[in-house]
């Protein structure tokens, strides 16, 4: 039996632990324990932080935020970006070499690397059937290497450290796959399974990591989305979805909240590997993905996306 109760979904009178692990994780920032909050000295000494994709955005807002507490941030992006509160070191982080370079130039002024948050990202739109190779090559190069060579290049400075930081940022979507963003899903999913698996590999060096799924946010990603032309089958319901998925963005949470939540998680002293941000409407849908029958998600879905 199922029963939706104050939009909770009990199945046979049984909540999953999952969905309690999803609360949890949920609500962690913004409910952190006394005790908790007394052990934790991250945020309140100044830390060296590198925050990929600040020249616009997500990343240019949480660059700007940690940067006027008093930290020394340095924001890679492939445009340079003046501001008074960051250090801009012009890289594209697909290129191996140029990661290389940056990081060399922060440890020129630095002796420690204290938190990376691996921002850099881009959608994609488009149906599966009509991604070409190169845009497919494109995304996950940037979403899933980009991301992987940052924290490579990182890793040896925080180990030298024993300590270490890693927020990836992803997606809600990460958790499902999207209608007509199904390689973007991929691209976030791909970097989610990899941070699980990092954080077996350097937890012996106090180096924590974490995927941050986030909802929709108010900025230009759909400006600088990798847009598949659409063929013609999909023409009319693709035209409906991405008219919806761009409002979305259009009415989605302001970036200077994700920042005053990636703090209180960067104030954690240990983290899980999961932690998702954005509207209710929109969080909800990763805990009822666990609990639902597979026909009644994907229903549930297709009205979420105007398919029906
Ligand atoms: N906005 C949302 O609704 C939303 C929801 C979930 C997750 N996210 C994730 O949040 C992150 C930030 O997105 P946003 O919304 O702030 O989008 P955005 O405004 O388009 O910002 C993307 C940033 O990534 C940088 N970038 C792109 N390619 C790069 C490269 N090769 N090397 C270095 N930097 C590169 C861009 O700078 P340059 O062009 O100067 O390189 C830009 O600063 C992305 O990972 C995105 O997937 C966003």
């Amino acid at each position: 039996m199922i029963l939706f109760l104050n939009n909770y979904t009990v199945i046979n009178n049984r909540v999953p632990v999952s969905f309690f692990t999803f609360a949890e994780n949920t609500v962690c920032a913004e409910t952190q324990q006394p005790e908790e909050k007394q052990k934790s000295k991250i945020i309140n000494n100044p830390m060296t932080i590198i925050i990929t994709g600040t020249s616009s955005g997500i990343g240019f807002v949480l660059a700007e935020y940690f940067g006027k507490k008093g930290h020394k941030v340095y924001g890679l992006s492939r445009k340079h970006t003046e501001s008074q509160y960051f250090r801009s070191i012009p890289t594209d982080v697909t290129d191996n070499t140029a990661v290389q370079n940056a990081i060399a130039e922060v440890l020129k002024t630095e002796s420690k690397i204290d938190i990376l948050i691996n921002n850099a990202g881009m959608g994609m739109v488009g149906a599966v059937e009509d991604s070409t190779k190169e845009d497919i090559l494109k995304l996950f190069n940037l979403n899933l290497v980009g991301a992987v060579q940052m924290m490579s290049a990182v890793l040896p400075t925080m180990r030298e450290n024993k300590f270490g930081k890693i927020i990836n940022i992803s997606s809600i979507g990460s958790e499902m796959g999207l209608p007509f963003r199904g390689f973007y899903s991929a691209s976030k999913s791909a970097l989610d399974k990899v941070t699980e698996a990092m954080r077996y590999e350097v937890y012996p060096w106090n180096i924590d990591v974490c995927s941050l799924h986030l909802g929709d946010i108010k900025t230009n990603i759909a400006e600088n989305r990798v847009k598949t032309q659409v063929s013609e089958p999909y023409k009319s319901i693709f035209d409906k979805v991405y008219t919806l998925m761009n409002s979305h963005v259009g009415d989605g949470t302001e970036p200077l909240e994700v920042a005053a939540y990636v703090e209180k998680l960067l104030d954690k002293n240990k983290w899980k590997a999961h932690y998702y941000f954005g509207k209710f409407g929109q969080k909800i849908g990763v805990p009822l993905k666990w609990i639902l029958p597979q026909g009644t998600y994907e229903n549930l879905m297709k009205k979420y996306n105007k398919l029906d």
